[in-house]
């Protein structure tokens, strides 16, 4: 009889912001089961994550999810082969909760331990249940969270060249910021979505910064400043709705010009996105139809998958295990991980 072959399933925590998540993941592509636990009404009323109760609060959950995450899907801790956690970059106090919790977990039961670094696992993200995906490369993966904006080369599902990045505010971040300017609460980026359906994109021409003819780079400062500024001068004469609309086309217009300019460069044929702002709907619907008119494939994880998640740690970090790449115990967190130009 032919001997069945053996899968291997990854335990992935997530606790690098303000989502607390665990799950198991076959194989690197079939998610068995994912636990997201956010934190956004516990840091509401300060209008952003407030980093202590960030951390109290995963110290606080994560126990009971991997609990839960064992009852509902019947798997127990022991049938893992690795545990894969995120090291960053992200909050310190954050990281040290998933990391050392991590560390317990391969110390007590002797597996493998795996350090993510969370970009990827966003851009892993892409492929994870949809590997066919890959035969679609070359592809320019563009990673749009709120701490990041981020260019990179995607040879095939685990090889990601880094082109370009934010030199000041994230997009996420400028969503935030632009909504409590406006307003809105905090998150900024599903609040700012929800009022600019009633609005006008056309409505006030926002800048495109582009930062010259060969940049791939990104910088989102001086568009916040001109929302907060015609907010501020002309208040009384605007609709918030068309405001935060013009503002959302401006931003998902560069984010557009911006990728298929190194699509160009690097002659891709294929566009993802993901990433907490990746969940926007605008920005999905404009680059499905700009992505089609240029004769190129887009593609962009379901919702759930673009916002923090464990899943997408599990998923990459079972490439970390069939290369036997394994972090040591004494492994550090890396909050101020980054690439090329804005390395820390
Ligand atoms: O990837 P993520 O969950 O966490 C980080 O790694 O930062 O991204 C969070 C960011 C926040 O700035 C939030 O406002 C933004 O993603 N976001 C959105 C939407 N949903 C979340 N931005 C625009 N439209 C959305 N629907
Ligand atoms: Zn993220």
């Amino acid at each position: 009889m032919k001997e069945a072959k053996k899968s291997d399933i990854i335990l992935g925590i997530e606790t690098s912001c303000d989502e607390t998540a665990v799950a198991l993941v076959r194989d690197g592509k079939e998610i068995l089961s994912q636990i997201i636990y956010s934190q956004v009404k516990l840091h509401k009323k300060f209008g952003g994550v407030v980093p202590e109760i960030a951390s109290r609060s995963h110290l606080e959950v994560l126990p009971s999810l991997l609990r839960e995450l064992q009852v509902k899907t019947g798997i127990s801790i022991n049938e893992i082969s690795a545990v894969a956690v995120t090291t960053g970059p992200g909050l310190v106090g954050s990281l040290l909760v998933g990391v050392n919790f991590a560390k317990a977990i391969s110390y007590a039961l002797k597996k493998p331990l795996l350090a993510i670094n969370h970009i990827n696992a966003h851009i892993y993200a892409n492929f994870l249940e949809r590997p066919e995906l890959v035969k679609k490369g070359p592809h320019i993966a563009l990673v749009v969270s709120g701490g990041h904006t981020l260019l990179f080369f995607v040879a095939d599902s685990k090889q990601y060249e880094f082109l370009g990045g934010t030199l000041d505010d994230a997009c996420g971040e400028a969503f935030d910021k632009v909504a409590l300017t406006l307003g809105l609460t905090y998150p900024g980026g599903p609040a700012i979505e929800k009022v600019a359906k009633s609005g006008n994109p056309t409505k006030i021409h926002f800048p495109r910064v582009l930062l010259g003819a060969h940049s791939l780079d990104f910088s989102f400062s001086g568009l916040k400043t001109a929302v907060i500024r015609v907010w501020r001068d002309k208040r009384k004469k605007i609709r918030r709705a068309d405001v935060a609309s013009s503002f959302q086309e401006a931003v998902v217009d560069t984010l557009f010009q911006k990728t298929l300019r190194a699509v160009q460069f690097k002659k891709a044929r294929s566009i993802l996105v993901s990433g907490g702002v990746a969940a926007n709907e605008r920005l999905r619907q404009y680059f499905k139809s700009a992505a089609r008119k240029h004769g190129l494939s887009f593609s962009s994880p379901a919702k759930l998958l673009c916002l923090d998640n464990a899943a997408m740690v599990a998923g990459i970090g079972y490439y970390h295990y069939r290369r036997k790449k394994f972090a040591p115990l004494s492994i550090d967190v890396k909050p101020n991980l980054w690439y090329g130009k804005n390395q820390a």
